[in-house]
């Protein structure tokens, strides 16, 4: 993968703290002593389970040998390879390549730690020699991340969890919400004892320099541009430029000592995400299968004596994902399952799986109960290939093996026929370990896989479409048939509306068109439809102001956009443009807007139409604004009502041929009557189409 592939650093990038003697790659270790091979480097702890070496050589001329560790006394065959490079796609990582005074950083595997390690050895495997070696100090400091308090909470809905400082140029801010309605905010940091102007512009989880947009608890980590450290700064906030005003920040601290930033800390986009393109980028053809009301996506692949499986579900940090074979033949049953707990680990920040075996449903006490192997004398035979944690959404990729030697705590995963399987999210308790889940959190039917297929795809939902807890969206509503479209805002729904219906973040607001939460409209090329739009007349009011055009983008906000993101987006109605050429919406008319009678009922609602009896509808004085719009011949299939000035309001226009749409209200009309659809109606129609090219033309 891509984010991987940048292993060696130039000098240059290092960052350097005021604290510490500069350059700092984190604590010292010692440097490398040469047995064979011009073994070379000095190793540094940057932190927990990061280790850099600088100015790294060998000859590359061993014909097996690894960076390898162990806890054992001294290096020995009783160890276990660093994956590097990590790029790999086999069992095991290459065999290890000259070096030339190169930068290394080697990430420990399986969640291992510094702590955990006696020493580093560059080990041929095939003649159990050591080539050179550095011994950890017992005892030796490394450098931790930070934890900050949370966002103040200031404007726009803007929260979130406690921030942390993972390393001299990132943060993690979980849980964050932000309306999305400033029409100029970024993350933004400086010196003072409080936010203001003078400050510098941070990119946001994507590396965009981009308005930021709304956030709807969603956890993301960001990078200081250029060479500015946490050092540096005083506050990290979220500012508006345009009105020079604070949403929120946090202030940090002095007395910092977090690790260096020497590219440790991954920060890169999600892999479905494609800058290029809207849709969702296709994950590579394993067989895929969804559980537990689609919440859960199981991957897997079976590579010669052993199995990858990718585990991915929307789950909050302190839970597991537990997943691997039922206990009993042709049903879904705990005792005598064998199964992989797998989870992020957010005190370490790294992804673990660990084997279990289940002989009782009870709390592990150390022989029996839900134990992890290692706990009753067996082994963890799981090796977590890859983690990641974006959105909410936890993947996880590990390797287990079909066979193990362990006959009472492993069961054999056969190669050639189905077999039951059990899964569940559950949260882990203090010890990590998984404790009791709820019946609904549980595969309590019988499915069955067969591990060696190859071609079973069942998956219906992309990741970042996958419901949380179970909650599922409303239905979506659709429009077709209707000339006239009535555009008002209101409530999106919470977990049931505007973000499960489309996948994407909201802030709260949206378009209702014709009393219906954004609803997918239909249309015919060459019809004239009119939308009568109430979303605000002046842009005084950001909040208030949410102008309605068309377009090919599947988010809007064409006033916030580059110069070069604009001429990008299609506009299809709805703006017009000035003598000096830049663009202004037509649609501005009085503002309406559903507001709740009392406190959003959305969670309580089972259906839209239950939510919309606890709206009232509240409207400005003043005339909604009309919007004629002929369907050109050449529209694409699929268009978008957007807001001129924010993100995420609108939804989807689906384009149709002429006629379609009284064809199938004819089909459908035919139905109920039973009687066949009159020649003349398509006639009529056809006429109708005719006539409104020719109006066109004129
Ligand atoms: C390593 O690089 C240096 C400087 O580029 C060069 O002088 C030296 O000969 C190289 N050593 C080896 C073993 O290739
Ligand atoms: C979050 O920050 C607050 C305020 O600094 C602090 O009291 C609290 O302990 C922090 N929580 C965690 C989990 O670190
Ligand atoms: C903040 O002040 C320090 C020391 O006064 C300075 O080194 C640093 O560059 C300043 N940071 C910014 C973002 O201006
Ligand atoms: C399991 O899948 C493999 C590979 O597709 C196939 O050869 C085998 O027949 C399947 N077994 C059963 C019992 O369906
Ligand atoms: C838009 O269409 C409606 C109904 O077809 C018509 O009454 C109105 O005059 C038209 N408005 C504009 C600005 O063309």
């Amino acid at each position: 993968m891509l984010k991987y592939l940048v292993q060696v650093f130039i000098l240059s990038h290092v960052v350097a703290s005021k604290k510490h003697p500069e350059p700092y790659y984190g604590t010292k270790i010692g440097p490398l002593v040469e047995f064979a091979h011009g073994i070379k480097g000095t190793a540094y702890a940057v932190d927990e389970t990061t280790i850099f070496i600088k100015g790294f050589s060998y000859d590359g001329t061993g014909p097996d040998a690894f960076f390898w560790i162990g806890n054992s006394p001294r290096p020995s065959p009783e160890g276990t390879f660093i994956p590097y490079p990590e790029d790999y796609h086999e069992r095991e990582p290459p065999v290890l390549k000259a070096h030339n005074n190169s930068d290394i950083i080697l990430r420990l595997p399986m969640g291992k730690r510094i702590r955990d390690i006696r020493w580093l050895s560059v080990w041929c495997r095939r003649f159990t020699v050591d080539f050179g070696e550095v011994f950890i100090p017992p005892n030796l400091e490394v450098p931790k991340p930070r934890v900050l308090p949370e966002f103040k909470r200031l404007a726009h809905g803007l929260r979130s969890d406690n921030i942390s400082i993972l390393d001299a140029k990132t943060f993690y801010i979980p849980n964050l919400h932000y309306d999305g309605a400033g029409p100029d905010a970024y993350f933004w940091v400086g010196n003072g004892t409080e936010p203001t102007a003078f400050g510098y512009k941070v990119p946001n989880e994507l590396g965009s320099l981009e308005p930021l947009r709304g956030y709807l608890g969603e956890d993301i980590e960001i990078q200081l541009p250029g060479t500015l450290t946490v050092y540096d700064i005083d506050w990290l906030a979220v500012w508006c430029v345009q009105f020079r005003h604070n949403f929120g920040h946090v202030m940090i601290p002095k007395d910092l000592d977090v690790p260096p930033a020497l590219g440790q800390t991954k920060i890169s986009p999600p892999w479905w995400y494609n800058p290029t393109t809207t849709t969702t980028a296709q994950p590579a053809p394993t067989n895929c299968r969804e559980f537990l009301d689609k919440r859960l996506q199981v991957k897997w692949i079976m590579k010669g004596d052993h199995v990858e499986i990718t585990l991915s579900a929307r789950i909050s940090e302190d839970k597991y994902i537990a997943f691997g074979l039922s206990g009993g033949n042709n049903k879904a049953q705990m005792i005598g399952a064998d199964v992989t707990i797998a989870y992020f680990d957010k005190d370490e920040r790294s992804f673990r799986a660990e084997d279990y075996y289940i002989s009782h449903a009870s709390q592990c006490d150390g022989k029996s109960g839900v134990c992890p192997d290692e706990r009753i004398g067996g082994r963890n035979d799981v090796t977590v290939l890859h983690g990641e944690r974006h959105n909410g959404i936890t993947t996880i990729k590990y390797s287990k093996p079909l066979h193990t030697n362990e006959a009472i705590n492993d069961r054999p995963i056969p190669d050639n026929e189905p077999v039951s399987i059990i899964a569940a999210f559950g949260p882990l308790n203090s010890r990590k370990e998984a404790n009791a889940h709820t019946y609904k959190d549980r595969l309590d039917t019988d499915v069955q896989i067969n591990f060696s297929d190859m071609n079973d795809h069942q998956c219906t939902l992309s990741l970042d479409n996958m419901p949380e807890d179970g909650v599922l969206a409303w239905p979506q509503s659709k429009i077709i048939g209707d000339n006239t479209f009535y555009v008002k805002i209101g409530p999106t729904g919470g977990n049931k509306g505007y973000p499960k219906i489309t996948g994407m973040p909201s802030w709260g607001i949206c378009y209702y068109i014709n009393d219906k939460l954004i609803p997918e409209l239909t249309v015919e090329r060459g019809q004239t439809y009119t939308f009568v739009v109430e979303a605000g007349e002046s842009s005084s009011n950001p909040a208030r102001f949410h102008p309605i055009y068309i377009t090919d983008s599947n988010e809007g906000a064409y006033a916030q956009l580059s110069k070069d993101k604009q001429r990008k987006q299609q506009i299809y109605a709805g703006v017009g443009y000035g003598a000096d050429g830049k663009a202004y919406p037509m649609t501005t008319g009085r503002y309406c807007e559903w507001t709740h009678k009392s406190i959003d009922k959305s969670a309580e609602s089972d259906t839209f139409e239950d939510f919309m009896k606890t709206l009232r509808l509240e409207c400005d004085e003043g005339e909604p604004a009309y919007l004629n719009w002929t369907v050109p011949m050449d529209a694409p299939d699929l268009l978008y009502y957007q807001c001129f000035i924010h993100s995420n309001l609108g939804w989807k226009i689906h384009i149709v041929d002429p006629g379609y749409i009284s064809e199938q209200n004819g089909r459908t009309a035919n139905k109920a009557t039973g009687k066949s659809l009159p020649i003349g109606i398509s006639l009529i129609s056809l006429a109708t189409i005719i006539q409104t090219i020719l109006h066109r033309r004129q």
